[in-house]
């Protein structure tokens, strides 16, 4: 989680605006606190404070800093309260050397101890503290700025990419990662630092990515790259293919409903990735075993995918959140092709779990993010093709994940009729985003609820799971999904006069006894609202209120148009609540930490 940036200008004119433009940008990254520093005549600049960049900016006006280059952060606090003095940067305690960082510093309790007792004085509660005092102190030793970053880094444990500057080598950025994402971009107009590429796309769209212990060194000529023996290393330069505009609300009022109205363009972006997913299916050869691995809402694209390998393909998939995929992982071998799904490319757990993976199977990655770490750690890639994604909650980015898994699955299995049915869902999603009205006149009418359950079979027990998800990430509504079969099983004894219970209920094999499960809640004084198809109406006789889907949507491809009025009911409950759906509280994009 946080975001960190780095600028310096080719001409000698003010960076901060840029550095609070950029920034911005990566707010999805962490919104508690947010702090640049900036370098002008011979010292350093900082403002920072607790709060969104909108009040923080409102309070200290952190365009306005005189300087060239600099660095900026965004932080969602891991060590410390959210507070003035935890903010980043941090210094040493003669403001000699600036550092932000994203990750965790595992030991710098120890670092903190020792660095005390030589005399350090330390201000804030934060682990990254520590690492501005340990760059001081061994450029009090003699090192450069590059190589008290290298003696640092070779002290710290845990996850970090950091940018440092300092009073004594002007004109120069350094920068290194390991296990937290950091790109360099080269720009017209100067060279750039970012944790994600939307920072920085309005000003520079060659990227390199470095690897772990590389250190990165930015000044006015440009950007070197050193390996740990001091090499220059001679990195690839990419060029990412967004445009600023796709990470900008362009009238909308939030990204959220942006990115839930671009679904129907991820859809069919995503399609386009069909070669490119036949010749992985080619190359990978015989594969008796899938386990899929992923976190949240890619965990509950990763559920379809195993009622898709295994009722098309026939071939035995497990689904396994990355967090306790170690528990598991004695059971893989190179018969096994181990799926790793996440928007981001970046979240630790999975990467963690794909480091265990890469050492007995074969692994793919399905991943939004181009040049992320699971990209560059997996054997295989689909890059899933929805654009930037930067509301926190996960919309447009999940339907293209599933997108991605159908074409496994239906090429794979060879089901030229499914491969027809995906080519129908883009204008599906576009007919069911009508009918946002009726959608918006239903969040009035429930907004009232404590709780609220979802339930599906089949297909769609995945998407009530992910219904729920969204719900509970940004509205604080506590949501619940359930296989319909299972709440008898004890649930059940929740349900109470009025409560809302969302029934996904498409037409196919599992209607009849979902339609079972609805009456059951809906004797015991559910208020229903079921999700079915628009000529139901039984369905309709029997529901409270029915959100009605084109009844050709049938129950194989439901879950990527049914979850469309799901993510709708949470997004507008959470605004007649009043809160930010685009930053749920304690939530951050991307999840850098284990
Ligand atoms: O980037 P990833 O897809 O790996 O992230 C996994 C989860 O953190 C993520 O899906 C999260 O659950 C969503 N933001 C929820 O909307």
């Amino acid at each position: 989680m946080c975001g960190i940036v780095g600028c310096i200008l080719k001409e000698n004119e003010d960076v901060a605006p840029i550095l609070f433009d950029c920034i911005s940008k990566l707010e999805y990254r962490g919104y508690d606190s947010i702090g640049l520093a900036t370098f002008s005549d011979g010292k350093i600049n900082i403002k920072k404070d607790k709060g969104k960049i909108i009040e923080v900016d409102k309070s200290l006006d952190l365009k306005d800093m005189p300087g060239s280059f600099g660095i900026a952060h965004v932080r969602w606090a891991t060590h410390g309260d959210p507070s003035k003095l935890n903010a980043h940067p941090h210094v040493d305690e003669d403001n000699t050397v600036a550092v932000v960082h994203n990750g965790i510093i595992e030991n710098y309790l120890e670092i903190k101890e020792e660095l005390i007792s030589e005399g350090h004085v330390f201000k804030s509660d934060t682990d990254t503290e520590v690492i501005a005092h340990l760059i001081e102190k061994f450029m009090d030793e003699g090192f450069d700025l590059e190589h008290a970053v290298r003696k640092t880094i070779g002290i710290i444990e845990g996850a970090y990419a950091l940018a440092a500057i300092s009073i004594n080598e002007p004109d120069k950025i350094v920068a290194t990662r390991k296990d937290s994402p950091l790109i360099v971009g080269l720009g017209e107009n100067g060279y750039y630092l970012a944790s994600d590429s939307p920072a920085i796309l309005k000003y520079a769209k060659d990227i390199i990515y470095p690897e772990k212990g590389e250190i990165v060194i930015i000044d006015r000529d440009g950007v070197v790259v050193h390996d740990e023996f001091d090499n220059v290393v001679n990195k690839d330069i990419e060029t990412i293919n967004w445009t600023p505009e796709m990470a900008e609300k362009e009238g909308y009022d939030h990204f959220m409903i942006k990115e839930i109205n671009e679904q129907a363009t991820a859809v069919r972006n995503t399609l386009t990735q069909r070669e490119n997913v036949q010749e992985i299916i080619d190359d990978i050869g015989d594969i008796q075993r899938i386990c899929f691995v992923a976190c949240g809402t890619s965990y509950h694209a990763s559920l379809t995918g195993k009622y898709l390998m295994e009722s098309l393909a026939g071939i035995p998939t497990d689904v396994i959140l990355a967090s306790e995929f170690k528990y598991s992982a004695n059971t893989l071998n190179d018969k096994t092709l181990v799926i790793f799904i996440s928007q981001s490319g970046e979240t630790a757990d999975s990467l963690k779990a794909l480091d265990v993976a890469n050492q007995t199977s074969k692994t793919l990655g399905i991943v939004n993010v181009a040049g992320s770490a699971i990209t560059r750690r997996a054997d295989y890639v689909i890059q899933t093709q929805a654009g930037p994604e930067i509301g926190v909650a996960a919309t447009k980015t999940y339907v293209a994940q599933l997108t991605s898994i159908y074409l496994l699955a239906a090429l794979v299995s060879e089901n030229d009729e499914l491969l027809n049915e995906l080519d129908m869902v883009p204008d599906f999603i576009d007919e069911t985003l009508k009918d946002v009205d009726y959608v918006m006149e239903l969040s009035k009418r429930y907004n009232y609820a404590r709780d609220f359950f979802y339930l599906g079979r089949g297909y769609s027990y995945p998407t009530a799971l992910e219904g729920a998800l969204k719900l509970k990430e940004i509205s604080y509504i506590h949501g619940e999904g359930y296989a319909a079969g299972e709440l008898k099983h004890g649930p059940l004894a929740l349900i109470d006069e009025g409560i809302p219970v969302v029934v996904i209920i498409p037409p196919g094999d599992n209607y009849r006894k979902t339609m079972s499960n609805l009456e059951e809640v809906k004797s015991r004084g559910a208020n229903v609202l079921a999700i079915g198809s628009k000529d139901d109406e039984s369905l309709k006789a029997k529901a409270n209120a029915v959100i009605g889907i084109n009844p050709e949507v049938k129950e194989i491809i439901a879950p990527l148009v049914y979850i469309v009025p799901l993510q709708l009911i949470a997004y507008y409950i959470t605004l007649e609540k009043g809160h930010d759906p685009d930053k749920p509280k304690n939530l951050a994009k991307c999840v850098t930490v284990e």
